[in-house]
């Protein structure tokens, strides 16, 4: 059977070989392209690129997927890439623009055009860097391998923009990783801030930064207090740490826009947050983005209002870490006395 497959692959390759089809036909992009015709998710089939390099990265992963998600705010919509390698997952968000002729990711300068494919559930995605120089064609499908036929149209279009090479990703990889990624990743839409009122006690903490990380190592407990205003816009935040028997009290006011909040640090740096997935019923997922002249650093925290979660909770954050590529968290002692609230003194 396997004999056969391959030799049916064969026969269509030198057939398409004697005879091509015109570069530009295989090559016309997807007109009136709408929303409709990305929205969800897709598993990278196949890939070829420019540089032969860029397929050695590719190579060394096990699967590959792309998800299309979209805003209240229609100018944009959201476009996440997720690769994973082994147990760990690599994902990367940004927000594209979707026009009539196609995608493009202001904040990564490429644009992206949909080329027409006979394949039903597929999308063939041209990657430029800038206008005209194509660096990589990507093949995606709602299932995660395609017939030969639809494959040999592929690599009839890559060979049209002159990439040779091409990667077809292994469709028995384990593609759980993934999976799981997609949900730890999303943002929670909107929350009330009522979510948040009352305390909370940090149990785990990641960052991307060596010397804040070291900083939180410090730390013997962590308290944070959120209470609501009259104006549901803001909420005043406190944080209590404890150093031996010291205890720091910060105070904040925090913004809340929608989904994400920002805290009102003065100008000295930018803080914004948002909440995150999780499946522990009295916990939260913080991520904060931390921007100043000195530091750039993506934090992410477990809060609960217990001391401590219980092992399946605790597994689940350190797997969201790895979604994020942050390190192993600092976890904290439950052992260790909080705070008061108010001040002793
Ligand atoms: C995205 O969703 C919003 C609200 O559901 C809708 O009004 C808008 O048209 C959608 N955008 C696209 C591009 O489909
Ligand atoms: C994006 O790339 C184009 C073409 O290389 C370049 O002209 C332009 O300045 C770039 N824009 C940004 C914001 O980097
Ligand atoms: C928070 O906002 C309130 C009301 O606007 C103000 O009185 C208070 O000083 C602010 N607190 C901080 C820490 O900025
Ligand atoms: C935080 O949010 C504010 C307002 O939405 C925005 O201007 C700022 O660029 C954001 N900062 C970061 C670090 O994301
Ligand atoms: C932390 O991660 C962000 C986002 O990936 C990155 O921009 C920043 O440079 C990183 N910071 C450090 C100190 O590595």
């Amino acid at each position: 059977m396997y004999a056969l497959c391959v030799f049916v692959l064969f026969c269509w390759a030198s057939v398409s070989h004697s005879a091509p089809a015109p570069c530009e036909n295989l090559l016309r992009p997807v007109e009136s392209l709408s929303f409709r015709d990305v929205e969800g998710r897709w598993a990278l089939v196949s890939v070829s690129a420019a540089v032969p390099k860029y397929l050695e990265k590719m190579k060394l992963s096990d699967s590959g997927s792309g998800v299309f998600a979209n805003y209240t705010d229609s100018t944009k919509i959201s476009f996440t890439r997720i690769s994973s390698v082994g147990d760990s997952c690599q994902y990367m968000q940004t927000d594209v623009t979707l026009d009539e002729s196609g995608l493009s990711d202001p904040q990564l300068n490429i644009s992206m055009t949909l080329i027409q494919s006979s394949c039903q559930d597929c999308i063939v995605v041209r990657l430029d860097k800038s206008p005209d120089q194509p660096l990589r064609l990507y093949l995606f499908s709602r299932r995660r391998e395609v017939d030969a036929k639809e494959l040999e149209e592929f690599k009839a279009q890559a060979e049209c923009l002159s990439m040779s090479e091409h990667h077809v990703m292994d469709p028995t990889k384990d593609h759980s990783t993934p999976l799981l990624c997609e949900k730890l990743v999303q943002p929670l839409e909107a929350f009330a801030p009522r979510h948040l009122e009352g305390r909370w006690a940090l149990v785990a903490g990641s960052l991307n930064h060596s010397q804040s990380m070291g900083a939180l190592r410090l730390r013997d407990s962590i308290t944070m207090y959120f209470s609501n205003s009259r104006d549901p816009s803001t909420v005043s935040y406190t944080q209590i740490n404890r150093f031996g028997d010291r205890c720091q009290h910060l105070h904040y006011n925090i913004s809340v826009d929608g989904s994400s909040f920002s805290f009102d640090v003065g100008n000295r740096f930018d803080l914004n947050g948002s909440l995150y997935y999780t499946s522990c019923p009295d916990c939260l997922v913080m991520r904060w983005v931390v921007k100043s002249n000195k530091r750039h650093s993506v934090d992410l925290y477990l809060l609960s209002r217990r001391r401590e979660v219980d092992l399946r909770e605790m597994e689940e954050f350190r797997a969201q870490l790895k979604c994020f590529q942050l390190p192993v968290p600092v976890v904290m002692d439950p052992g260790e006395e909080l705070c008061p609230e108010q001040p002793e003194c």
